[in-house]
């Protein structure tokens, strides 16, 4: 069992000036949690000046697994005290907001997946949509070049934010008040928690260009470096989350809220309105729901792309002996790998937005579509990307992820995201949070690749109100009763898909437990470009012989952080947090 502890260290040379100060930070720290905050810190439960990281428990009722240990806490904590996993997944959200800014958010979107206790499924289709403003040929310069860095940073890259109305689209599925759920954030971001030294990095990383990007200064840019221990006070954003707290979703859309995006936008050519704020909507669509042997799988539906490609990466699987095969052998890479490059290619051309494009859903989701795909794959050499092309059918760096599932068994998914990290850099000024840079998603010019290197065409360019093609793929796994066996999901791109098969790959047909799981090296092949691109702790032996088939194979960074929970034959539950982050479990 992976486990981190991670003390953070307050250095200071001399030690009376350090036996005064750790009195005084103790006694004002404890004042106001204990004045400011009933759920942050009852007993001492969740304290944003100490925590640990746990990568890995067993609990008897309710789990919890995100990108943040005090989120997790936070989520654990309003279960314990009644609350389910919709109101887990409201607090979980909104806190890590406050304190995972790479991809937390209220000003980006996100999907969340369900099912019920009493076995409803459905999702929550929070994306953000596209300005009404904006036109296809946006991030073209003159010459018909596309400019991608338009659509990554600043002002333009912003899509309308769905998170906030996903919330409330959220909250009738709750049982305690919104204002219960929302104050240990507005807490978190009013008197500050201590930063990791991850964190500290990224937040250095990206100083020059939130201070590009951004048109005043805010609370993510200090003076000095950030160092692991620092302690980081939102009190813009503690704002905003009292204006949502008091007013519902209309303190994010309209009033002053509202008013201070739109006046951001106005300062550098960005393309949010009023209206566009006004007019957004969460939308529940069902789910995407397919079997895998006796299992049934529970998935995203466009506008990700990621349940589609998950179905199409089972189902080719799920007629071959990939356990026979072995574990990451070159055989079941291989199948795998021949695998994705299909799924790609569909994505490129049929998926986009379904109120905008019409998706050949059932089509891209049949077993005999599927089973056709692959009547060209040679098990002993590479098929390459140059003669596969989207199937023929006649009728499209960083988000983060939150498992839960509650004492009663309800199960949610959630994968939410700026896009990049940090998103479009643009902290909307007076409101202390961070808009998204979602645009890029859109396909800015038909085969220019976006930052995932995806490409896409006609299903996926940019409309006014269209939500652009995700990646995202909160997942559920029922076992052959129709009993929760395993929700998972991770952030990474188009990575998303490939890294949820390969994790229930682990699982279903390697036995492995849940941190087994996603401790493994992953890879990934995504169509265009014809590389397989592996973590580097892949094996070096099955790195060559895919070489010998034709395969180039480059290596890569981490591939995406999975969160996983999987409930044992006993009813307990199994919960695992990537170590590629400060991800941290939790629950009780
Ligand atoms: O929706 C998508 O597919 C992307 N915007 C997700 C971005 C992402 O996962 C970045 N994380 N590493």
């Amino acid at each position: 069992m992976a486990q981190t502890n991670f003390h953070l260290r307050i250095r200071c040379t001399n030690m009376k000036k350090l036996i005064l100060f750790i009195l005084v930070y103790g006694l004002l720290t404890e004042l106001s949690i204990a004045q400011s905050n009933k759920i942050v810190k009852p007993g001492g439960a969740v304290d944003p000046y100490h925590y640990t990281i746990e990568k890995s428990k067993v609990y008897t009722y309710a789990a919890v697994s995100c990108a943040h240990p005090l989120a997790s806490a936070i989520g654990a904590e309003i279960m314990k005290q009644g609350g389910n996993a919709y109101d887990a997944a409201i607090a979980m959200q909104l806190a890590l907001a406050v304190v995972y800014t790479n991809a937390g958010n209220i000003g980006g979107g996100g999907f969340l997946v369900t099912k019920q206790s009493d076995g409803k499924t459905f999702t929550i289709d929070y994306r953000e949509t596209a300005p009404a403003k904006a036109s296809r040929d946006m991030y073209l310069d003159k010459s018909g070049k596309a400019q991608s860095d338009l659509s990554l940073y600043g002002h333009k890259a912003c899509g309308v934010p769905g998170t906030v109305a996903g919330l409330f689209a959220t909250l009738p599925y709750a049982v305690l008040p919104f204002k219960t759920l929302i104050q240990p954030a507005i807490d978190l971001a009013e008197n500050g928690y201590v930063i990791t030294e991850r964190e500290a990095s990224n937040l250095n990383a990206t100083r020059k260009s939130f201070i590009e990007n951004s048109t005043s200064p805010t609370a993510l840019v200090k003076k000095n470096d950030w160092k692991a221990g620092d302690t980081l006070v939102q009190k813009e954003l503690a704002q905003t989350l009292k204006r949502i707290s008091d007013k519902g979703s209309k303190g994010f859309y309209e009033g002053k809220t509202a008013d201070r995006i739109v006046a951001e936008m106005k300062k550098h050519d960005g393309l949010i309105s009023k209206s566009d704020l006004k007019n957004y909507k969460a939308k529940t669509r069902s789910a995407l729901e397919f079997k895998y042997k006796d299992y049934t799988i529970i998935s995203m539906a466009p506008p990700s792309s990621g349940g589609i490609i998950l179905c199409q990466l089972m189902k080719i699987v799920e007629t071959r002996p990939i356990a026979l095969y072995g574990f990451q052998t070159s055989k079941s890479v291989q199948l795998m790998v021949e695998a994705e490059r299909r799924a790609f290619a569909d994505r490129s051309v049929y998926m986009g937005d379904p109120d905008y494009w019409k998706v050949p859903l059932k089509t891209l989701t049949s077993d005999a579509y599927i089973q056709k795909r692959m009547s060209d794959y040679d098990s002993t050499k590479a098929t390459p990307s140059n003669v596969i092309k989207a199937g023929n059918i006649k009728e499209s760096e960083e988000t983060t992820h939150i498992s839960i599932i509650d004492k009663e068994g309800n199960m949610v998914s959630i994968t939410t995201t700026l896009n990049n990290s940090y998103g479009s850099r643009t902290v909307v000024s007076g409101a202390g949070f961070l808009l998204n840079d979602e645009m890029d998603d859109f396909s800015v010019k038909p085969g220019v690749p976006n930052l995932y290197g995806a490409v896409g065409g006609e299903a996926n360019a940019i409309q006014p109100g269209k939500r652009m093609l995700s990646s995202m793929t909160p997942t559920l796994v029922l076992d052959k009763d129709k009993n929760p066996l395993i929700v998972l999901g991770t952030p990474g791109g188009t990575t998303i898909p490939t890294s949820v098969f390969q994790t229930l790959i682990n699982i279903l047909e390697f036995g492995m437990n849940a941190s087994a799981a996603i401790e493994k090296p992953k890879f990934h092949h995504q169509w265009l470009p014809d590389e397989i691109m592996v973590e580097k702790e892949f094996d070096p032996e099955v790195r060559k012989q895919l070489q010998a088939m034709g395969y180039t194979v480059t290596e890569r960074g981490q591939i995406g952080r999975m969160e996983v929970i999987r409930i044992l034959p006993d009813g307990r539950r199994e919960v695992a947090a990537d170590t590629r982050g400060d991800d941290s479990v939790n629950g009780y």
